[in-house]
């Protein structure tokens, strides 16, 4: 569905200017369907994060407002745009593979257009690479420039050549334009862009700049649009939300920003993602204990239990801080759920260090983490640190993580069983066409019998048993229910 989200953009005339690029590929398109009898479709491929996700939504509405027609299998799409990722090697490596493939399908219809974009863009030498091993990419744009796409297409379009832009930064939020949201109820808002920590191992600074918040007029402004368009649960979206407001005009905390979103009518639920645990600060954890409407649920990146691996990773809190941390909010709020991010094998690590880190595991038994083995970014100041981890080492300290991660949420999991939850239906379930599933406050899932109707509602469940990770239930009546 495509909203064309109208906010005062901070680039003056930046918007209309983009509006006519799109008019005159739209054109362009028209020509092209005139003379070959076939309409261009497009398809974006996403890697990564969240953030990465909202940029590809608004990718897709300025693709659509340009002409092009969704198409989903990516051999049939005539423009495949790819929006990389760069925060772990794998995730580069497999850019190459899409790549390769297009580089077949091209030489058989020489019409069809490749882009490439995002953070791997942003990286040193890439764009570079993409000139001389890649010729046939027609497209190849950064992460600070998405909001060109219209522009850059039409030079594509107009010269046949590949066209490159990638900015090292920008001071400027461009935002009134069309994006096309994946869900009709729920919808990301972006907070902030970039990210100021600089955590040894991430690559993320270099690649998408520094901080910056957005006004929480804007972003106000853009929950209360959703909402009126029927959205009933928002995710705040920036690297570190903690730190939303710095560098503003007013003065004004996440905490107090997420108070104004829940003045927002429609607005069922809130989340955000992601706080950095070295600036929780007890007055986030008192607008989350009173509200009714933001989510149980806490992503709480840890990285590593050990306070002198968190040292060097420059994270700037210590294994008891992280600790006392996280008893604040259970006091606060006892039935919240915890998620995290942890690296193993950070340079240097030992069995030691890791063995705290599996400390802090057991202690705060978090119902999912994501686990990811160090990948050594060139650029970063730990790729250069000497004592990396030996590979194999790394493996088994990687599958004992993820052996008590999966006994501590499998348990976790089954914690509720018995009890009635909202559940915000998004899906129909993929294993059985009787079934919907939906999410928990906590950020589980349910299954349980119902049909499409229910896409979209808050409805309370039941939950009867836990499936390992997920719940199943039954609807347990519409007292309650929207
Ligand atoms: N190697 C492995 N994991 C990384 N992450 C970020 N950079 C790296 C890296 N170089 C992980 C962190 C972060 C998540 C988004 O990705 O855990 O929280
Ligand atoms: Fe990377 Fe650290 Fe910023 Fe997160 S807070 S994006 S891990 S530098």
């Amino acid at each position: 569905m495509t909203d064309n989200i109208r906010r005062g953009a901070e680039k003056p005339g930046e918007a209309e200017r983009q509006e006519g690029f799109m008019q005159k590929c739209a054109a362009l398109l028209d020509r092209r369907e005139a003379e070959t009898g076939h309409r261009m479709t497009f398809r974006v491929t996403t890697f990564g994060c969240q953030m990465n996700a909202k940029d590809s939504e608004k990718l897709e509405g300025i693709l659509e407002q340009c002409g092009f027609v969704r198409e989903d299998d990516e051999r049939k799409a005539d423009f495949n745009l790819y929006n990389t990722c760069t925060v772990r090697e794998n995730a580069s490596e497999r850019l190459y593979g899409h790549l390769g493939l297009m580089k077949s399908l091209k030489e058989k219809d020489p019409r069809r257009l490749v882009g490439v974009c995002g953070c791997m863009m942003q990286e040193k030498d890439e764009a570079e690479k993409m000139r001389s091993r890649y010729p046939y990419v027609d497209l190849v744009f950064g992460t600070h420039n998405i909001y060109r796409l219209a522009e850059l297409l039409y030079r594509t379009l107009t010269t046949g050549k590949q066209v490159q832009e990638i900015w090292d930064g920008t001071d400027s939020i461009v935002e009134d334009l069309p994006q096309d949201r994946k869900y009709s109820f729920k919808a990301g808002v972006n907070i902030t862009y970039g990210c100021n920590n600089f955590c040894s191992y991430c690559i993320v600074p270099y690649v998408r700049g520094r901080e910056r918040s957005r006004s929480p007029k804007d972003i106000v402004r853009e929950c209360e649009k959703l909402a009126a368009d029927g959205v009933k649960e928002v995710m705040l979206l920036g690297q570190n939300v903690n730190s939303y407001g710095k560098g503003l005009e007013e003065n004004i905390t996440f905490a107090q920003l997420l108070r104004e979103v829940e003045q927002v009518d429609g607005i069922r639920r809130i989340r955000f993602m992601t706080p950095h645990p070295k600036d929780l600060s007890d007055e986030l954890i008192e607008v989350m204990a009173q509200s009714e409407k933001i989510c149980r649920h806490l992503h709480l990146p840890l990285q590593s239990g050990s306070t002198r691996i968190l040292q060097r990773m420059n994270r700037r809190y210590t294994k008891e801080s992280y600790l006392a941390l996280v008893g604040r909010l259970r006091a606060a709020m006892p039935d919240l759920a915890l998620t995290t991010d942890i690296i193993v094998g950070f340079p240097g690590e030992t069995e030691e260090d890791f063995e705290d880190t599996l400390d802090v595991m057991r202690t705060v038994r978090y119902s999912s983490a994501f686990m990811f083995i160090y990948s050594p970014r060139t650029g970063t100041p730990a790729a250069s640190y000497p004592d990396q981890v030996p590979e194999n080492t790394v493996h088994e300290r990687f599958d004992r993580l993820l052996t008590l991660e999966q006994k501590i949420a499998a348990e976790e999991c089954g914690k509720d069983a018995g009890k009635v939850m909202d559940a915000l239906v998004e899906d129909m379930s993929p294993k059985d066409p009787g079934m919907v599933t939906g999410r928990l406050s906590s950020n589980l899932m349910v299954h349980f019998p119902g049909d499409a109707a229910l896409i979209g509602q808050i409805v309370p469940v039941r939950l009867l048993r836990s499936g390992g990770f997920y719940y199943i239930g039954e609807m347990a009546g519409r007292n309650g229910a929207d």
